[in-house]
């Protein structure tokens, strides 16, 4: 996980000289079938997810329109009304007692300011405080093939016009996010007899090209890209669903870039996302999961990966039929808790699906969550986050973290100085600080893939104990189950 610069510690004492005033809250109520949703902003980037119709534009929008515009900038500022417009279309886009609280934290202390629907129109606009804002919804990305720009109608007549090279900086993250080495970026303006428009432009291997034939997700890149390099310093950002046309890993480089300008250059950054790559680099204090009430109320906001991962879960096809759920913190334990089970009781692994929950903390919550769905679920916790069994989450053998447990143990390094590895696992580990890289250090080291260095670490570990051993812990599982049946 990339920290992402949790705002906390700076709240404490109200001065905020790095971000500028940021919006640290907001409480919608009465838009869109969102009744009443409290939403914290605890960090520089925050990734607003959830289900389809959850409200994720909804507060997207809503934080757009939280700031005055410095005077010394052209675009217009965002209103409320420009995104909940009344028509005979929509005749109710939002409830008669509508109104957005919104908390901002600035060098002078917090101030909150209240927008509300008054006769005809809103206000309470004109007290936000001032801050440059960028919505960026889809239509900026949408290629201009796709609508009828300039740039193809005009194709016959179009001349080109002043070239604009893309920041230096810009230009480096474009290609470093894309993996492709750039000889060039930047902008062109393209004129027709009595018109003008902006393309952006590319150079690679030689080659030039217009934006009209650059990937979707290229172009939305040098879009995005450019719009945080190029802002005024503290500013706020907000993109809807970034991901869009972008392969897995560039998805995870742009949310690391996320995490990194935002800091560098102060921004604010808000985006909604469904891509659990793009949430997988987070930390939880930048994870907002919206999720509509079951009784058909409003919307709950709640903050980390947990929410996100067991709705996803619940909706996965292929979840053993009545079988059941074991919540764990990542894949390193999913694989020592399965090679646990398979040595003590075959019979319970075939009838588990295991949750990667991402944090240890929030695997309570998970469980909770679950088993409020009528799901049969337990949660074991690495060593070092004791559990007793209340809320049927237990820990996991030893009292360390599940990686130092393994490879401390005398078996799995018997294993791996024999032939054909033949390494000292002590030795091997002895520089690396953090156990989440044990496991990578060693695939490094003997030129295999980690998945499988985990896999036969866990399975020695467990062969190497007696039966009966991991009686505790299945007996758990078995018992915190079985009552549910
Ligand atoms: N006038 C309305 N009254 C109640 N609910 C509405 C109204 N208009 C839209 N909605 C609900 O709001 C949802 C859209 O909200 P939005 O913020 O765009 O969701 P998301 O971005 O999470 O997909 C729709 O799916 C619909 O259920
Ligand atoms: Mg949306």
């Amino acid at each position: 996980m990339t920290g992402s610069g949790t705002w906390a510690p700076r709240f404490a004492n109200a001065r905020y000289p790095t971000f500028g005033p940021v919006l640290i809250g907001i409480r919608v109520q009465g838009f869109r079938g969102v009744s009443d949703l409290n939403l914290q902003f605890k960090s520089p980037v925050t990734a607003i997810s959830g289900l389809n119709g959850t409200g994720k534009s909804t507060v997207a929008q809503l934080a757009a329109a939280g700031f005055r515009q410095p005077p010394d900038h052209d675009w217009y500022r965002y209103y409320v009304n420009h995104f909940f417009p009344v028509s005979v279309a929509d005749p109710e886009p939002f409830t008669p007692g509508a109104q957005v609280q919104y908390l901002y934290a600035a060098d002078s202390g917090f101030q909150t300011v209240t927008v509300s629907r008054s006769a005809k129109s809103w206000s309470g606009q004109h007290r936000q405080p001032e801050r440059a804002t960028y919505y960026r919804g889809f239509a900026q990305f949408i290629p201009k093939v796709e609508r009828r720009d300039l740039s193809i109608y005009g194709a016959a007549s179009l001349e080109l016009g002043e070239a604009n090279p893309l920041d230096p900086t810009a230009a480096q993250h474009v290609g470093r996010i894309l993996a492709v080495p750039y000889d060039h970026l930047g902008f062109t303006e393209v004129l027709t007899t009595n018109k003008a428009a902006t393309l952006a432009m590319a150079g690679r291997g030689g080659r030039r090209y217009s934006e009209n034939h650059m990937g979707t997700g290229e172009g939305r890149v040098l879009y995005m890209v450019n719009t945080l390099e190029t802002a005024p310093p503290k500013s706020l950002v907000i993109f809807e669903e970034p991901e869009t046309s972008l392969h897995g890993d560039a998805q995870v480089r742009l949310a690391q870039y996320f995490v990194e300008v935002a800091l560098r250059r102060g921004h604010q950054i808000i985006i909604t996302t469904h891509s659990s790559a793009i949430l997988g680099q987070l930390g939880r204090d930048s994870v907002v999961y919206l999720r509509r009430t079951p009784l058909g109320g409003g919307v709950t906001a709640t903050h980390g990966l947990s929410t996100y991962q067991t709705d996803s879960h619940l909706q996965r096809e292929g979840r053993t039929p009545g079988g059941i759920t074991v919540c764990v913190e990542d894949e390193f334990a999913r694989c020592l808790a399965s090679e646990i089970f398979r040595t003590a009781d075959p019979d319970l692994l075939s009838g588990c699906s295991f949750l990667t929950i991402g944090g240890g903390q929030e695997i309570p919550a998970a469980v909770k969550l679950l088993r409020g769905a009528k799901v049969r679920a337990v949660g074991l916790s690495d060593g070092d986050m004791p559990h007793n069994g209340t809320g049927g989450v237990r820990t996991l053998p030893g009292t360390e973290p599940p990686e130092k447990e393994v490879f401390a143990h005398p078996a799995v390094k018997d294993y791996f100085a024999a032939a054909p590895f033949e390494i000292d696992l002590d030795e091997v580990l002895a520089g690396v600080s953090d156990h989440h890289d044990y496991a990578r250090t060693v695939a490094a080291r003997l030129m295999m893939d980690e998945p499988t260095v985990v896999g036969v670490a866990c399975r020695t570990y467990a062969a190497a104990h007696q039966a009966g051993a991991f009686n505790d812990v299945v007996g758990f599982v078995r018992s915190e189950v079985g009552d549910r049946r």
